[in-house]
């Protein structure tokens, strides 16, 4: 990092810190509290042993300090104040434990290390009312984590609107994604297994499995059919003929969540990513100031009626397919999210930062995101089409069955089906940042 890069970082992460902490004092006055407490977690292990699961950081320890791997640390919050970490650093020569905290982040904190989980007490047992953000097992001798949600629902509403230093975050783990990406694709090419593409995913990306933001959806052939398919097979198949990588990579706990598909060069499946691309841009351009998501949703449905209609896959009217629920057969699941510390980051269904609800439309429960785009919000766009054994069944039986080409359905059923996902900043300047797109054409 150059020295104006690094003045640039320093800058942009003192003016987040400032928005957080001014978040915080407003959620903290309307519930009524002094301080605000928040656990890194604790590290958890399978029933009956002693092998530890991946640790997963407090979202809202991750949004204040770039670490991801520190347990049994706790932030001190409190109008007024410098914030405070205190920072578990215990002496264990079993692992390797947290380096003495080092970089452009800690000038400003008001820094306690402390060498055993239960010292941290003495550093919060602060007067006044505190909410305690953290798991039940997080809970100190005195400190019980409390999660009170009239100071949750303005920090989870708010959180949806990142900020630049976050956006930069965001931008990052991007690039990491679309390299990786880029070198699954070239395992693809080499006839590679599942197990070898995601391999060669994790190289590239510069991530272990464990440092993943969520588990990687690695998909030959009618494997990509399944949404979330979670197996990778090590024996590579005896034709290649599709590759759906849903997979990403995070930067200092910040996620992408970037899905590719890649075909072998059939015409009609070719056809089928080509227009399925073409949609996925015009619904990426919706990304706007002031557009309900769920339109976005629903428009995604009205697309996959009009790609259905132009490969001649359903010879229907676009809009009798709509009022009879084809699209839905092809394109199950809601057209994407929130993105940030979490892929699917938290506040999507929120009415106010008071809580209630914003509905879902009708029929369509697998949507994550029903409110209004702002400016600095960050979301995922990502329509599939697929070909869905137990969903085609379903089709077979309704009246709409007689209008689809069968002999098509079978013959791309062996691709499984094409997704395409980017992750897409909603900006002041009318048009979105495609984070995705953007890292895609950078890396060349
Ligand atoms: N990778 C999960 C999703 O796309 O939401
Ligand atoms: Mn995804
Ligand atoms: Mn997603």
């Amino acid at each position: 990092m150059t020295s104006a890069e690094s003045s640039s970082l320093n800058t942009l992460y003192a003016a987040h810190l400032a928005e957080q902490q001014r978040r915080t004092e407003h959620a903290l006055q309307r519930g009524g509290y002094d301080a605000l407490l928040i656990a890194s977690g604790i590290e958890k292990f399978a029933f009956l042993d002693d092998r530890p699961y991946v640790f997963q950081t407090n979202p809202h320890f991750k949004l204040w300090v770039p670490l991801v791997q520190h347990t049994d640390s706790w932030l001190v919050i409190r109008p007024g104040h410098k914030p405070r970490l205190v920072y578990c650093q215990p002496e264990d020569y079993w692992h390797v434990p947290p380096a003495a905290p080092s970089g452009f982040w800690v000038e400003h904190f008001e820094l306690i290390v402390i060498r055993r989980p239960e010292d941290a007490r003495q550093h919060l047992q602060l007067p006044g009312r505190l909410a305690i953000v953290g798991e039940a097992d997080a809970a100190l001798e005195g400190v019980v984590p409390n999660n009170p949600p009239e100071v949750l629902n303005p920090l989870h509403y708010a959180r949806a609107v990142k900020t630049p230093y976050e956006l930069l975050r965001l931008r990052e783990a991007s690039t990491a994604g679309a390299r990786a990406h880029l070198a699954a694709q070239q395992a693809f090419r080499e006839g590679r297994s599942e197990a070898e593409i995601h391999r060669a995913y994790l190289a590239a990306s510069g991530h272990a499995e464990r440092d993943l933001p969520y588990g990687n959806i690695v998909a030959l052939n009618e494997h990509a059919a399944v949404l979330h398919y979670q197996y990778q097979e090590t024996k590579a198949p005896a034709q290649s003929l599709s590759l759906l990588v849903d997979a990403g990579a995070h930067s200092v706990g910040y996620a992408s969540d970037i899905t590719r598909t890649t075909g072998n060069g059939d015409a009609s499946f070719q056809a089928l990513i080509d227009a399925m691309e073409a949609a996925q841009l015009r619904l990426v351009d919706r990304v706007r100031a002031g557009v309900d998501y769920r339109d976005i949703h629903l428009a995604s449905h009205r697309e996959i009626a009009g790609v259905l209609r132009q490969l001649d896959i359903v010879k229907m009217d676009e809009d009798a397919m709509l009022a009879e629920r084809v699209t839905s057969t092809f394109l199950p699941h809601g057209i994407g999210h929130l993105l940030g510390l979490q892929v699917h980051d938290i506040g999507g269904f929120m009415a106010s930062e008071e809580g209630g609800t914003l509905d879902k439309p009708e029929g369509h429960r697998y949507l994550r995101l029903t409110r209004v785009l702002q400016p600095g919000m960050v979301v995922t766009i990502e329509p599939g089409l697929y070909f869905i054994p137990m969903l085609l069944d379903q089709l077979r039986a309704t009246p709409a069955a007689a209008q689809v080409d069968w002999s098509l359905v079978k013959h791309l059923s062996a691709f499984g089906g094409v997704r395409i996902e980017d992750d897409v900043a909603c900006t002041d300047t009318g048009a979105p940042e495609n984070m995705t797109r953007e890292a895609f054409a950078a890396l060349g």
